[in-house]
């Protein structure tokens, strides 16, 4: 198993995630415990892109209703339970679709964990058909996510969606 994630940090951000993605397969190879396989993501994004925050909220059934509830992340205390269809992550939950962020001022029912958070992206993790986790990144600039980190997230969240 690699436990060190090596990248040069002249690459662009697509050579980054291209050279990350072998690095973290080899990472999570073996291992199927979901909590140190997204801890483990997290860190290694966090290591590679310097995300201002990246977490994973996973669908929890409290009392008979489900709501997101934090889970491993790195980066600034967060959040912690997050209704469907509220905010960034619970409409990305609802509409079972990824979203890119610009500008979270103008997101309606944006919920602001952390006041310097600027732009955001958030990846749902989806098991046969149904949202059981999202990953949400946030940066302290503007328009900071593209269709390149939407690409990768996305195949990232698909390497454990069948460990949720
Ligand atoms: N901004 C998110 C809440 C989670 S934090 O950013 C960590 C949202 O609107 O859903």
């Amino acid at each position: 198993m690699a436990e060190e994630i090596i990248i040069n940090k002249k690459l662009t951000k697509r050579e980054k995630y291209e050279a990350l993605m072998p690095q973290l397969l080899s990472l999570l190879e073996g291992e199927n415990d979901i909590i140190a396989n997204t801890a483990n993501i997290t860190a290694a994004l966090k290591e590679v892109f310097d995300f201002f925050w990246i977490g994973f909220y996973f669908v929890r059934s409290t009392g008979g209703k489900e709501e997101l509830v934090l889970g491993p992340f790195q980066g600034p205390v967060a959040c912690v339970r997050i209704p469907k269809g509220k905010g960034v992550c619970g409409t990305a939950w609802d509409k079972k679709q990824s979203i890119i962020v610009e500008d979270v001022d103008k997101f309606p029912g944006h919920i602001a964990c952390n006041s310097l958070s600027r732009s955001e992206i958030v990846i749902p993790v989806i098991k046969d058909n149904i949202v059981v986790a999202v990953l949400d990144v946030d940066s302290e600039k503007l328009a900071d996510f593209d269709v390149v980190d939407e690409e990768y997230l996305n195949r990232i969240t698909g390497l454990i969606s069948s460990m949720v």
